[in-house]
């Protein structure tokens, strides 16, 4: 088998190549940094192919796909992302902009381009990566962030239901974690207010959960009851709720 894992140079992308190849999969391996993505590959005891893309500009989503569109890609991993917490009116615009074109867009092309090709063997799996902050009223402090993640779990969930209804046997799997130890909080400029998962517990049961086909991964006991929240809190009680955890990690 051979996957595509956006984001592999670090953390929860980086970790879920290694549990793929750890199952014998050979790897694509995508983000900016050429130099970490070889060192990385260089670990590993499967074939590998790095490709270093800056994928929010949308061109390089479409070069992704047409550099690989020759391969059998049986996983897609959509995996690269970033947070940055601000007061929405002070944020910066530019940032902000880039994070949809990473959180959002990127994953609308790829998904859409690879998908086609997996419909037509009728195999293959797509794991988006979202977060328990998708589930949330909104995140105030966060507000983009917590709006990309958002619509990752709306797509994935349609997806699945336009799958089903084909008697599809593509997977498509969303993951919803919490705080995660990673470099996401440095580009982020936030802190952990809870005690944060490893990223390898967390891509250990991504991988398990993908091959299972199950449809909404979410590691942990706290991430499972904050979403039975989401879905009985009222919405302005939950934006209190997330405003001071937002803020807490920033301060
Ligand atoms: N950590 C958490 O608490 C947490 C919680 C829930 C969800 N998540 C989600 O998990 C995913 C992975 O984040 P992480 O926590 O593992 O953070 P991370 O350690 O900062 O890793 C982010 C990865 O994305 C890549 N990346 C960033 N910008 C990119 C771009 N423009 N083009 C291509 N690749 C890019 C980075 O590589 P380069 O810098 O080399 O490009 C890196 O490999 C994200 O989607 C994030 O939203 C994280």
């Amino acid at each position: 088998m051979l996957a595509i894992v956006t984001g592999a140079s670090s953390g929860i992308g980086r970790d879920i190549a290694k549990k793929l190849a750890d199952r014998n999969i050979d790897l694509i391996l995508v983000s900016r940094n050429e130099e970490s993505l070889s060192l990385f590959a260089k670990t590993l005891k499967v074939k590998t192919k790095i490709i270093a893309l800056d994928l929010s500009n949308r061109q390089n989503c479409y070069k992704l796909y047409d550099m690989t569109k020759n391969e059998k890609i049986d996983i897609l991993v959509n995996n690269a992302g970033f947070g940055s917490c601000n007061q929405f009116s002070n944020s910066e615009l530019i940032t902000d902009l880039n994070m949809i074109d990473l959180n959002i867009c990127a994953v609308q092309i790829l998904s859409r381009l690879y998908i086609k090709d997996f419909i037509e063997r009728d195999s293959g799996y797509i794991l988006n990566v979202a977060s328990s902050a998708g589930f949330t009223a909104g995140g105030p402090l966060m507000a983009t962030y917590y709006a990309t993640k958002s619509y990752i779990i709306k797509l994935s969930l349609a997806i699945y239901e336009e799958l089903r209804r084909s008697n599809s046997n593509i997977g498509i799997s969303v993951l919803c974690p919490g705080p995660v130890k990673t470099k996401f909080n440095n580009r982020a400029g936030v802190h952990f207010s809870v005690k944060p998962l490893l990223s390898e517990d967390v891509a250990k049961m991504a991988v398990e959960k993908l091959f299972k086909k199950q449809l909404v991964i979410i590691p942990g006991l706290l991430m499972k009851l904050s979403y039975v929240a989401s879905k009985i809190l009222p919405l302005k009680l939950q934006l209190k709720i997330a405003y001071k955890i937002q803020h807490k990690k920033k301060t």
